[in-house]
């Protein structure tokens, strides 16, 4: 529903701040990692799984993302307390990460629009509405990720 990318694009964004070349992208369209050294991956959670797109992604790009520096997000708790309490990775996630050594996970809070397509009544009745996204969080871990890579 768009909340998962637009964190992305603000973590690339911080990254070309510290100087990095930096660019978001879909994993649904990324065919190969070439000419990059490092990757940020996230998933936002359904049911308490990572999406399908980035198992595929995972899968396809096993080999490419042991080779490279990769760092780790979800977001999903509608719910910034827990999500400040930065909840452990996923089983599924764990799972499709396995053979790939990331450097660091940390769980964002996500956003539930009430008019976004495919948003019933159940779902509203079973998830807080809102946007719980913390971007002074997202900020500081993007600049830690920046420091790592320049240092
Ligand atoms: C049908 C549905 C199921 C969800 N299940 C979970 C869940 O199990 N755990 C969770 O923390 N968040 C859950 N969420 C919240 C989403 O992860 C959150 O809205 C996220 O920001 C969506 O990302 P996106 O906009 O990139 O799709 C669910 C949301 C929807 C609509």
């Amino acid at each position: 529903m768009g909340s998962n990318r637009e964190i992305a694009d603000f973590i690339a964004a911080v990254l070309l701040e510290h100087g990095l070349d930096a660019e978001a992208a879909s994993v649904r369209g990324l065919r190969s990692l070439e000419g990059w050294d490092a990757v940020v991956l996230g998933s936002a959670l359904y049911a308490a799984h990572w999406q399908r797109d980035a198992n595929r992604f995972v899968t396809r790009n096993r080999e490419a993302l042991a080779a490279r520096r990769v760092w780790v997000f979800t977001s999903g708790p509608l719910d910034r307390t827990l999500a400040a309490a930065n909840l452990p990775i996923a089983p599924n996630a764990a799972e499709i990460l396995a053979g790939v050594p990331y450097e660091g996970h940390r769980t964002f809070g996500g956003r539930l629009t009430p008019d976004a397509e495919g948003v019933d009544e159940q779902i509203l009745r079973t998830h807080a509405v809102g946007d719980f996204r913390d971007w002074t969080a997202i900020r500081e871990w993007a600049a830690s990720i920046a420091r790592a890579l320049t240092t």
